[in-house]
């Protein structure tokens, strides 16, 4: 089947769109506790790439987990199909020119590591969002620890189910020592000098 899929050359390319906007794509990925930050943190650097006039979006568990993924539980086999479809969903995006920023819990290393493959290690850029479970518990903003205390959540990540760090992140932000706003400065000065077209 697939060798019967001829794929069709596209005038316009990926690289016709990076000059267009004027900067190149790139896939900023978020892993971390459920509660740690990322969706905050994303947001934060989101508005400041905004402002710079880069094309951004934002993929989190809100337009994912009710969307396209709606059919996927947080057994390890559905977050390893969540994260795939993710990585492919953004591989489209990068192609078509966004900077993409991604908050996800990602808790196998082996998924996070699949994501640099399909999106290819020069678009990938690896934020580790650490905070302490006991932190993520007594933030517990969604109440999801309390239920997994009690029982009604099963697999939950840090209280039932694994969460594999990662060893050599691109960037790790401790949110009990850092502010929000300096994490998202500290990953705006980072991911800066990769948006810049080659020929400038
Ligand atoms: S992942 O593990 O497959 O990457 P994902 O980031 O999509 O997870 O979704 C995590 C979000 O779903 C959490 O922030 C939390 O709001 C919610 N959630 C519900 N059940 C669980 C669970 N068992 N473990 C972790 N997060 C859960």
């Amino acid at each position: 089947m697939e060798g019967n899929i001829i794929p069709h050359t596209y005038q316009v390319k990926q690289k016709d769109r990076s000059n267009s906007n004027q900067h190149k794509p790139l896939l900023v990925w978020f892993t971390g506790l459920s509660g740690s930050g990322k969706s905050t943190i994303a947001n934060l650097v989101e508005k400041k790439l905004f402002e710079k006039n880069i094309k951004t979006y934002t993929l989190d568990g809100d337009n994912i987990r009710k969307g396209i993924n709606s059919d996927l539980s947080f057994s390890p086999q559905d977050r390893t199909e969540n994260i795939r479809r993710i990585a492919e969903v953004s591989k489209l995006m990068i192609d078509a020119g966004l900077v993409v920023l991604a908050a996800f819990v990602s808790p196998y290393k082996k998924d996070r590591d699949n994501i640099r493959t399909v999106v290819k290690d020069v678009n990938f850029v690896e934020i580790y969002v650490n905070t302490s479970v006991e932190e993520c518990e007594r933030r517990d903003v969604k109440g999801l620890y309390k239920k997994a205390r009690s029982g009604e959540i099963k697999n939950m990540t840090g209280v039932s189910a694994p969460y594999e760090a990662p060893d050599c992140p691109d960037i790790e932000i401790e949110t009990e020592k850092e502010s929000i706003e300096g994490s998202a400065n500290r990953i705006v000065d980072y991911i800066t000098p990769k948006l810049k077209l080659n020929n400038e």
